[in-house]
């Protein structure tokens, strides 16, 4: 009896953690991890509750949770106003190690809006957001999760 309760509770943490890995690995879905996101999403109603929306296209390559790996980017639950390239245990370019840019309002608004034109020869593979407003909902949400997060 004992053994299957221990085996119960094992099965219990694999699939918790299960559950876990499939919400970070896709976390702007619906449904499956929505009880947790509901946790870190920024009041209804707020630029920054737009932002996590609009986040899902920088959530393929970033994790945004505090103490997250690292994906295919460094995690950016710390980069608002934060020194660029400062991750631990992330290897930047050396373009965006010696870019000395501090990540403010405007820097990251410059960044996104055309990463290779304002950091030439970093590698981060995403085009751009053309969109101002949309760009100023992601920051918005940057700033919240360094400022009011989990
Ligand atoms: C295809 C993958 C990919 C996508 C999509 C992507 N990024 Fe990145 N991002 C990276 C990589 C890789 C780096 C590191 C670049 C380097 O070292 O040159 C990076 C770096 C950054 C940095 C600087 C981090 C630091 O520690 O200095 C910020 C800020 C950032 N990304 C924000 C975003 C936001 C916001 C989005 C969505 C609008 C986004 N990224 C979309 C891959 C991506």
């Amino acid at each position: 009896m004992p053994l299957r309760l221990a085996l119960a509770a094992l099965l219990l943490t694999l699939a918790a953690c299960g559950e876990d890995r499939t919400a970070d690995a896709d976390p702007a879905r619906a449904g499956g991890g929505a009880a947790r996101e509901t946790l870190i999403l920024p009041p209804e109603g707020t630029p920054a509750h737009e932002g996590r929306l609009n986040f899902g296209q920088c959530a393929v390559c970033h994790t945004y949770r505090e103490g997250q790996d690292h994906r295919i980017g460094p995690n950016l639950y710390a980069v608002y106003g934060a020194q660029a390239a400062q991750g631990e245990g992330f290897a930047y370019s050396s373009a965006l190690r010696r870019s000395g840019l501090v990540w403010t309002e405007d820097a990251i608004d410059a960044y996104l809006a055309d990463p290779q034109a304002y950091v030439p020869g970093n590698r981060m593979a995403y085009l751009g957001e053309d969109d101002p407003a949309v760009r100023a909902t992601i920051i918005a949400y940057l700033k919240w999760l360094k400022t009011a997060g989990e």
